[in-house]
């Protein structure tokens, strides 16, 4: 089982629209796969769920058990102020110890509004993830201007669904 995570707990974001269209190319690459949506995370998790809290939100830590189970993972993550969303320092500052991305293969895709298609926020990201022992997929993909390259839910440009397709087969064989 793959888990993609969409990176924000901004309603309507995109990258939830981006998750969703990833999870139809794993379908069609016959991978299962779920979304794990950082929009469900407990309004109040921060003071409900981390250090002192750990382990007491029964939600939080079933998102965490998500991640635990999973084979490979995916992350859509968003460019904010030129790195990825707070939320998600957040949510890794809640798991549990030994940290559940320990060991674990992940892909990424960064998304903007602006030209760099989140291509520090990915760096910063790699940095924490190989930290804590988890295994980036070289190939990740950059959608900058995602505003545009979303239509009705789909992105039909063509190099970056060559590059999505490279990184799903890459993914895979990881
Ligand atoms: C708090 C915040 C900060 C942002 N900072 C940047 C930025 O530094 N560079 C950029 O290109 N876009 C920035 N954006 C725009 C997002 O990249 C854009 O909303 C994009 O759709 C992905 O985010 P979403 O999943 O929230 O929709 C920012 C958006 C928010 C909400």
């Amino acid at each position: 089982m793959f888990t993609i995570i969409s990176c924000t707990n901004r309603k309507l974001a995109l990258s939830k629209t981006v998750s969703s269209f990833y999870q139809r190319l794993l379908s069609h690459a016959r991978v299962e796969s779920r979304v794990l949506d950082l929009q469900d995370l407990p309004v109040d998790f921060v003071g409900s769920a981390l250090y002192e809290n750990s382990g007491s939100n029964q939600t939080f830590n079933d998102m965490t058990t998500m991640i635990r189970e999973s084979d490979k993972l995916v992350f859509i993550v968003p460019e904010y102020n030129g790195s990825f969303p707070g939320v998600l320092k957040a949510f890794i500052d809640g798991m549990e110890y030994p940290n559940p991305l320990k060991d674990k293969k992940c892909a990424m895709v960064g998304i903007s509004s602006g030209v760099q298609g989140g291509a520090l926020a990915l760096s910063h990201l790699t940095d924490i993830f190989n930290y804590l022992g988890m295994h980036v997929l070289a190939l990740k993909v950059r959608m900058p201007g995602i505003e545009k390259l979303i239509v009705d839910g789909e992105i039909k440009d063509k190099l970056v669904l060559e590059l999505l397709d490279m990184q799903i087969k890459d993914l895979i064989a990881f």
